[in-house]
């Protein structure tokens, strides 16, 4: 069956019914989703083998983006994340760009860098020439302490010598760059770089400074566009060509000043970030490389951007560039069963086609949110999805969560005060209907 990422009225049906729609459209398991999704997916015991000093769990909400297509196949992309608002407005801008035709993506090799520094360097061009003169030899020994990977296709590829800090520092760092094919990388690139370290202090008459992975793996970068017709854009008040022009606004807003850039790329990683943590995947290691990236020019510049199509006028042309280690094999986090649900609900990803969903999760919910701030303000939305959550903190259950949020949106006082009051106002309307019943 050809799967699907559009299905109308989902969120107005229940969790289960929902469950059973996510199952036909994806070919998951209803029980698959049953056991990895009540309570959160992890209990004590099995936490307990993840870290140290457990206590028990912490969950968040794991929720759906449908509309989505990347390079013409949909994905029905797991999002967790605690935000009111991000899944919906990534759904919603998703289905705007699937008017354009979807997301195009393109990504680098799984590359990633192991970092080896060395210090106490003698004679700095000398090392770095017989380092470089010793290629082979090096990259055989990296090899070695990645058997694994080498039978899986990656291994280590290439090195550079890269003379840092000031003559004083007398300091070299050498990056062995290492194809991790579907894993992260984390753990085969610290033990490569803890493998060949000694053989490189040798060569370059040094001594042995840090063996690392660096998280600015700008070799494993992502490319996404997307095209929206200028009508998808259109709000009650403003046409698309407006819109158009604020977005644009917004964008160049975003290039000029790293304070709005900040904003900006926040807004990409709530889509970005939902889905990493959705998959099992290293948070901190993602935003770690994204935002080295966009302060890549040696000012802090947006990770996404968007112009009007040069070569369609009526069209919003949007593009986003970072790095993203992604793995979808390995890691402690695949035994997660909420994250193996996530893997095989995107139909069992490689890791460059889960870093394109991800990325164009990103472009989603930055469009989603400079198409707000460019029209009706970011309140709007957002306050009428926190109204639920406002609404259930003040004691609403079932169908009053609904009803008590509407009120209190429509009091314009979105506070857990009101929304105790409307809630007893609703239970009174509720008893009085009741009764007029009897
Ligand atoms: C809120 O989580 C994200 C936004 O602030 C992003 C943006 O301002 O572009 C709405």
């Amino acid at each position: 069956m050809a799967r699907t990422s559009r299905l109308p009225g989902f969120y107005k049906v229940t969790v289960n019914e929902r469950r059973s729609l996510v199952c036909e459209a994806t070919g998951a398991d209803p029980r698959e989703i049953e056991a990895a999704l009540e309570g959160g997916g992890l209990d004590a015991e099995t936490a307990d083998k993840f870290v140290e000093n457990v206590l028990g769990t912490y969950a968040l909400p794991y929720g759906v983006a449908l509309n989505v297509r990347v390079n013409g196949k949909d994905y029905v992309v797991p999002m967790v994340v605690e935000e009111p608002s991000v899944v919906a407005a990534a759904s919603n801008a998703a289905k705007m760009v699937r008017a354009g035709g979807g997301f195009r993506a393109d990504v680098d090799a799984s590359l990633m860098i192991s970092q080896i520094q060395l210090y106490d360097v003698k004679d700095q061009a000398t090392a770095r020439a017989r380092i470089l003169a010793a290629r082979k030899e090096i990259l055989a020994q990296a090899d070695k302490a990645a058997p694994g990977l080498v039978s899986r296709g990656g291994g280590a590829r290439d090195i550079e010598v890269r003379i840092i800090g000031t003559p004083e520092d007398k300091m070299l760092v050498v990056h062995v760059l290492v194809d991790c094919k579907d894993a992260m990388g984390a753990n085969l690139i610290n033990g490569i770089a803890e493998a060949i370290a000694d053989r490189l202090a040798e060569l370059a008459s040094a001594k042995v400074g840090l063996r690392i992975l660096s998280n600015l793996c700008d070799r494993r970068c992502v490319r996404v566009t997307c095209r929206v017709p200028a009508e998808c854009l259109a709000t009650d008040d403003m046409d698309g060509e407006q819109v158009i022009d604020g977005i644009v606004n917004a964008s160049r807003f975003a290039e000029v000043d790293p304070y709005r850039a900040a904003t900006h790329n926040k807004g990409i990683m709530n889509g970005v970030d939902a889905v990493v943590i959705a998959t099992g995947n290293d948070w901190r290691a993602v935003e770690a490389g994204a935002h080295a990236y966009a302060a890549r020019s040696g000012t802090y510049s947006p990770l996404a951007t968007w112009r009007r199509d040069p070569e369609q006028r009526g069209m919003l042309l949007g593009r986003i560039e970072l790095p993203l280690a992604l793995g979808t094999v390995g890691g402690t986090l695949r035994v997660h069963p909420a994250a193996r649900l996530s893997l095989s609900m995107l139909g069992s990803p490689s890791s460059a086609e889960l870093a394109s969903i991800a990325a164009a999760l990103g472009l989603a919910s930055n469009l989603a949110a400079v198409r707000a701030l460019a029209t009706d303000g970011i309140q709007r939305g957002h306050m009428a999805l926190h109204a639920r959550s406002v609404a259930v903190a003040a004691g609403a259950a079932g169908d009053l969560v609904a009803k008590v949020a509407q009120m209190i949106v429509e009091a314009r006082d979105i506070t857990v005060e009101a929304a105790r009051r409307a809630l007893s106002v609703a239970q009174c309307e509720g008893d009085a209907a009741t009764l007029s019943e009897d």
